[in-house]
């Protein structure tokens, strides 16, 4: 039998001796924070410390339904502001929804990119004294002028495991006198030991490469973790069920590894990878980029196109590359004619892969199925 093939990269970028870790740069935001296992137990934590229960809360409505769990689980009516085409937040349609009982407003900057109403919806909050929740959720690194996304809120958090090569986390970033920062929050906090899943996402790593070798070492990783009978059950498209899965504290594995993660090879490898796409894609018909620019400090989740054909773009890529059309969305907004533009706007933007471990020679290789 011939021996199994490793990956020819490492699973991820690993930190040369004299460079920050990703642990660094959060640190070096010099704001409190706390560790979660998820961006939304991350909103779940910040909704809960600032006392939001029973009041409304406006957030845009592009958005996965899974975000909106936590306050349908805490009594905390979502109000959804509209979203224009280039992703920037309709700031009149949020003031004309909010009334008495409003207690926060949420602000997305979608992919990485900051928000470009980001000003505008803080002093909106500050006129009305709202909370502003800044949910940077798709990428850790990103920043505008300097400062980490997800920064700017009274409140606000990102989720590690979209932009790094870690299991799952996102951090919760307490940036006002709205929140105490000592404030006990049981979800928040990293676990004490190393679980099952974390020798499940090393395996998984470890064995990317090797086909059918790398299934069956997981099965084998499976059944020591948990005996013949338990089958592994993989993340579902449920997101309910998702989410109550999700209230554990942020696994070891992660909490490692963010002192081992090079920010700087997982932002250079991220740009490329964005950089590479446009240059293929920019200048055809069938695909609109909502964002033209790479500006710095920005270290991008996707490339994201609007296409003609969203489902011929994804299957051009079937089976070599994760590609899908983003998101659903959530009840309120998903098939509601009042945000039509949202719901178009889901069914035609697929993101293609800008991962850390992705060269401009793979994305050359993709571009060519899609051509
Ligand atoms: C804007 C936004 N917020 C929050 C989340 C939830 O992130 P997590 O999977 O870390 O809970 C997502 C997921 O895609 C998202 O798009």
């Amino acid at each position: 039998m011939s021996p199994p093939s490793f990956p020819r990269r490492r699973p991820w970028p690993l930190l040369p001796p004299s460079r920050r870790s990703v642990q660094s740069v959060v640190d070096g935001s010099r704001v409190p924070y706390r560790f979660c296992s998820s961006s939304k137990i991350a909103l779940r934590s910040a909704l809960v410390a600032l006392d939001c229960p029973g009041t409304n809360v406006l957030l845009p409505s592009y958005l996965p339904p899974g975000v909106v769990e936590p306050l349908h689980e805490l009594d905390v009516e979502p109000r959804f502001y509209r979203v224009a085409d280039d992703l920037s937040a309709d700031v009149a349609d949020a003031e004309a929804r909010l009334d008495d009982e409003t207690s926060a407003i949420v602000v997305v900057h979608y992919f990485g990119f900051p928000q470009p109403r980001l000003d505008e919806i803080a002093a909106l909050a500050d006129r009305h004294d709202l909370a502003l929740i800044d949910n940077n959720s798709h990428s850790t690194l990103s920043r505008r002028d300097g400062r980490l996304l997800g920064t700017f809120g009274d409140v606000g958090f990102t989720s590690l495991h979209k932009t790094l090569p870690v299991p799952d986390g996102a951090v919760l970033y307490f940036n006002s006198s709205r929140v105490d920062p000592t404030e006990r929050l049981p979800l928040t906090g990293v676990r004490d030991r190393y679980t099952c899943a974390d020798y499940r996402y090393c395996a998984g790593a470890a064995f990317s490469a090797t086909g059918s070798v790398g299934e069956a070492a997981l099965e084998f990783v499976d059944h020591l973790c948990n005996g013949d009978d338990t089958p592994y059950l993989p993340p579902s498209d449920d997101p309910v069920g998702e989410y109550q899965r999700s209230k554990v504290r942020m696994s070891k594995l992660s909490s490692t590894a963010l002192t081992r993660i090079d920010p700087v090879a997982v932002t250079v490898n991220r740009r490329a990878a964005f950089a590479r796409w446009h240059h293929h894609l920019a200048g055809d018909d069938r695909f609109a980029p909502p964002f033209e620019h790479l500006p710095t400090g920005v270290c991008p989740w996707f490339y994201p196109v609007v296409a003609d054909d969203p489902a011929a773009l994804v299957d051009s890529l079937g089976g070599v590359a994760s590609a899908f059309a983003w998101p659903t969305l959530p009840s309120g907004v998903e098939g509601n004619p009042e945000y039509r533009a949202e719901n178009e706007r889901a069914r035609r933007l697929v993101l293609l892969p800008a991962h850390q471990d992705m060269t401009p020679a793979d994305v050359d290789r993709l571009a060519a199925r899609v051509r």
